[in-house]
């Protein structure tokens, strides 16, 4: 809160509207609701979708879902740990983020944690996963990082250790959630979407492209992949939180009967 109005301040101090600023919180990424906000509108949005994907699961069965998109920088990495931060709020939920994208892994830098070895260290058979998982510092939720870094990212996704792996964490965890590469740069994502149980496309409005996305989606029923839906990201116009309507708190004290 402090750090708000002192950037307010400042802002407009240089002449801006001092409400249209935002604080860009340098250690953990802005747009991790669950952790930043988790009492706002976003957040909820997120639990929403994450109780879409509890409802399609009646059994309650472990599960593995990717998140994708079409290209890069669509907000997958964010809508991914956002949904993870909310199945871990689940109670008795184990959940756990497995950063995938071997190209450009970035969970470790959006939860402000040391890129160790994680995911391309245990397909190569280097280290087994229960070594290599360690707490993504939200809740109960575990990370296993990207790990380390490849010259043949195909490659090592393909091998049938991503299959035991999958399994072996559906063992231990309730939700694997799996944040994938774009999908129309590389099979990657396809190859990925094919070992798990659902996929769930991200599409940044006013930044992705609906032949793009079609084709992203296309591309992943052809691999195998089982789209459950889309993540809708960056909705502009009203900021929710500014809007009476979409308030939902406890009745105050002096209103209640
Ligand atoms: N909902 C959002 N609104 C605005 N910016 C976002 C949102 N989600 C993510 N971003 C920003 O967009 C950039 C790309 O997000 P990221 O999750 O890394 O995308 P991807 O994994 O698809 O490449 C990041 O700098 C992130 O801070
Ligand atoms: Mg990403």
């Amino acid at each position: 809160m402090f750090r708000r109005k002192k950037a307010a301040n400042q802002a407009e101090a240089a002449g801006f509207d001092k409400d249209m600023v935002v604080v860009v919180d340098q250690s953990v990424n802005p747009y991790l609701v669950m952790f930043h906000d988790p009492a706002g509108f976003r957040a909820e949005q997120v639990r929403g979708l994450r109780n879409r994907l509890v409802a399609m699961n009646p059994d309650g069965e472990p599960k593995t879902l990717v998140v994708s998109s079409a290209v890069r920088g669509e907000g997958k990495t964010i809508a991914a740990l956002n949904l993870a931060m909310a199945f871990a709020e689940l109670e008795r939920h184990r959940v756990v983020i497995v950063d995938a994208d071997l190209r450009r892994p970035s969970c470790e830098r959006f939860l402000n944690l040391n890129a160790e070895a994680g995911l391309t260290d245990v397909l190569l058979g280097h280290e087994p996963v229960d070594k290599l998982l360690r707490p993504a510092g939200y809740r109960q939720l575990m990370l296993l990082g990207a790990g380390s870094r490849v010259d043949n990212p195909a490659e090592v996704l393909s091998s049938s250790r991503l299959e035991q792996l999958v399994q072996r964490l559906k063992e231990n965890f309730q939700y694997v959630v799996i944040d994938a590469p774009p999908v129309l740069p590389s099979t990657d994502a396809g190859v990925l979407s094919a070992a798990a149980d659902g996929t769930v496309m991200v599409i940044r409005l006013e930044h992705s492209q609906k032949k793009q996305s079609r084709d992203a989606v296309r591309t992943l029923a052809d691999m195998g992949g089982n789209v459950l839906g889309t993540f809708v990201t960056e909705i502009r116009g009203r900021d929710p939180d500014s809007d009476s309507r979409l308030a939902y708190d406890s009745t105050p004290e002096d209103e209640r009967e």
